[in-house]
């Protein structure tokens, strides 16, 4: 059972949607509450929140695709708050277009805001939680990560979050000695902010913000009957699988039936093939 009362934990894109979500429930619970994101008055406007509802927080400004600013980061809300034993790395972005559309800086900036944003987190705060011998890692993935092959047009997002369910799942494996828990999450659709702001948050250094919409595909979003949940149910769902140490948490129960459709016709298939082949080679040789 991971204890939220009484701990230091940090959120990542805890600005905005899911991440604000979880930001306030973890105050709610107990926690002081450290919110890390590159739009600081969004960080500073959580906080406030916080306190105003009582509870302890702390803003601070951080482009988790940095890895020396992961590190300050951990350093300012450590001596803010005390030491973090749970890490939200909750902040992406998203792209919906056709690779060959894409600049190679918009490629890079998904896979490194959402892989690398992640990995740097882990190697900023796991390492003490392994020393204190106790802590939980939570990482924000996608059910578009869950099933690569489901949406068009969304390859470096599918191909990134698949990352992080890699990452995540095969971390709990070494983490679980050190009493570390390990949990990803795999939101179909929860309200938030990345439609309308997504390309607000691209940093300088991959082409700078604009004010451009993300253009969701309408026909994905009728066909699939995507529901978009609240973001505080989504942090009460969350922070109930942290407690109890979940290892995955998917938030649209109704989705099991695409999911076991799109990926187990993939995964026989390919088994198939194999198994094809193999006796074309056996009756040939
Ligand atoms: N909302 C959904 O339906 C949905 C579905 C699947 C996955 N997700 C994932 O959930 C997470 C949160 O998304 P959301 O819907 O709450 O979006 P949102 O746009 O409401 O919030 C994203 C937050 O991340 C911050 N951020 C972006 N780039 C950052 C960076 N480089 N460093 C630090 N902070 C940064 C933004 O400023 C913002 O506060 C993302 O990882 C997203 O990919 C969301």
């Amino acid at each position: 059972m991971t204890e939220i009362a009484g701990r230091v934990a940090v959120v990542t894109g805890g600005g905005s949607g899911i991440g604000r979500g979880l930001a306030l429930e973890l105050a709610a619970q107990g926690a002081a509450v450290g919110i890390a994101d590159i739009i600081y008055e969004n960080a500073v406007a959580v906080a406030k929140e916080i306190e105003r509802a009582g509870g302890k927080a702390f803003a601070v400004q951080c482009d988790v695709i940095e890895r020396d600013a992961v590190k300050r980061m951990r350093d300012e809300v450590t001596a803010a708050l005390g030491p973090v034993s749970l890490m939200f790395a909750n902040a992406g972005a998203t792209s919906f277009e056709k690779i060959t559309d894409m600049t190679e800086k918009d490629v890079d900036w998904i896979i490194h805001v959402n892989m690398m944003g992640v990995t740097n987190c882990i190697l900023a705060f796991y390492p003490d939680m392994v020393k204190a011998r106790g802590g939980h890692i939570f990482a924000t993935a996608s059910t578009a990560g869950l099933m690569p092959h489901w949406i068009p047009y969304h390859a470096p997002y599918s191909g990134a979050k698949l990352g992080i369910i890699g990452l995540m799942l095969n971390l709990q494996l070494e983490a679980a000695q050190y009493g570390v828990g390990a949990t990803v999450l795999c939101p179909g659709g929860v309200i938030g902010n990345m439609k309308a702001k997504n390309m607000s948050y691209r940093p300088a250094r991959f082409g700078g913000p604009t004010d451009e919409e993300v253009k969701i595909p309408a026909e994905f979003v009728d066909h699939n009957k995507l529901v978009f949940r609240p973001a505080d149910e989504v942090a009460r769902l969350c922070l109930k699988a942290v407690r109890a140490n979940r290892p995955m948490v998917i938030t649209d129960g109704k989705m099991r039936e695409i999911f076991v459709r799109t990926y187990q016709n993939l995964v026989h298939e390919a088994f198939d093939f194999v198994d094809a082949f193999d006796a074309e080679e056996a009756s040939a040789g």
